[in-house]
């Protein structure tokens, strides 16, 4: 028994990663964040076999498809999806289901990745990048969304009918009872280990899928009594976030309004080049991990990427889909240090900003920061 026991404390565990670099910067951030995953894992004696993958702009230019059936294949069996980003002017003008976005919305669906977390976070030392007064950000921004990812909208039924002046396009909004409650559970629970404040955002003075919304999140709140809930119509949510961002802590909506407000909560941190974000699905299945930023064909190749968004994701990929909750940590706290320290990628200095030249530095050089204070 004790030799038993002594022989599972000593044996490593062993994670399949699916490694997705994707396009543009995809591959330069994906690198620096798979240094940080393989520095953590020899810290906390675990091991990663990493599963390169194509998908995207990389995967139409091999195989002709935005995803192919083998990296989907790769994915399911993974126990965790770390991406890049996808796309670029250069698909731009393929046709709509092969462009390289489809590969997103694919391998979400065939993820059953019906919850997307995007933390809106101010860090201190970057406070002066948001472009909000600041008297609206001294209390700090710390809002975590969690946005509906494979319902709604951008999955309903869509199509074109009539010709000439009477041809119609058409898209539809629908959301069941079943798939506003498992998202609802998600942000309760969240809520619960944090400030306890749930943000429901819907448009229920119009659309019945609103109202149905509603009622299915106001069911599930009554289950987690220790968390206040409060309902905005997106037109007001999109207000209050730039007018009291501080007060707010979850925000839980459906796919197209969590799309359009994420970006917005993004810009007021005013470091969209570092926040992570989790897509997750049921809890045995992998979770997918990427940063919230695109591809930015203008700076790829020139070394100039910021990586701290991808090196995040990692962070919560090993909360998350992992268990490694400590590696996680040192992550994030690695990051707080090197942004207190004064490290700075391009990105994250503001025009008239002074910055000493010397603490300004590259996609590498964040990454060996970053990796020194491992
Ligand atoms: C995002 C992106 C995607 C989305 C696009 C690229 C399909 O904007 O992840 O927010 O709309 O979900
Ligand atoms: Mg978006």
């Amino acid at each position: 028994m004790e030799h038993l026991q002594q022989e599972n404390f000593s044996k490593k565990r062993t994670y399949e990663i699916a490694v997705i670099p994707g396009d543009g910067i995809g591959p330069e951030i994906i690198d620096s964040a798979r240094s940080i995953m393989r520095q953590v894992a020899a810290n906390y004696n675990f091991d990663v076999i990493e599963k390169q993958c194509l998908a995207g702009g990389a995967a139409i230019d091999e195989f002709g498809v935005p995803l192919p059936e083998v990296t989907l294949k790769t994915c399911q069996s993974a126990d965790a999806v770390l991406l890049g980003a996808v796309g670029g002017p250069k698909w731009d003008h393929v046709p709509t289901e092969q462009r390289p976005e489809k590969a997103l919305l694919g391998l979400r669906k065939g993820l059953g990745l019906y919850a997307n977390l995007r933390p809106a976070k101010l860090y201190p030392a970057l406070s002066a990048a948001s472009p909000l007064h600041p008297t609206i950000v001294k209390d700090g921004i710390d809002i975590l969304f969690v946005r509906e990812l494979i319902g709604g909208i951008y999955f309903g039924e869509r199509g074109r009918s009539g010709s000439g002046s009477t041809l119609r396009g058409y898209d539809t909004e629908s959301y069941s009872v079943a798939e506003v409650e498992r998202i609802a559970r998600m942000a309760f629970i969240a809520a619960e280990g944090r400030k306890k404040h749930v943000i429901s955002v819907d448009k229920a003075n119009v659309l019945e899928s609103s109202r149905v919304w509603r009622e299915t999140v106001e069911k599930i709140a009554a289950n987690h009594p220790a968390v206040t809930l409060e309902h905005l119509y997106v037109d007001n949510a999109a207000m209050q976030l730039v007018k009291r961002p501080s007060t707010m802590d979850v925000v839980v909506t459906t796919n197209m309004f969590g799309d359009i407000l994420s970006d917005e909560a993004a810009m007021i941190t005013g470091s969209i080049g570092i926040l992570p974000s989790a897509s997750l699905g049921e809890p045995d299945k992998p979770g997918m991990y990427e940063p919230i930023h695109g591809s930015a064909p203008d700076i790829a190749g020139t070394g100039q990427a910021n990586p701290l968004a991808t090196i995040l994701s990692v962070a919560l990929m090993l909360r998350y889909s992992l268990h490694q909750s400590e590696a996680a940590k040192d992550i994030e706290k690695a990051v707080d240090q090197v942004l207190s320290e004064g490290w700075r990628s391009r990105d994250l200095i503001l025009p008239n900003q002074t910055v000493d030249p010397d603490k300004i530095v590259d996609c590498d050089g964040m990454t060996e920061k970053v990796l020194a204070c491992l």
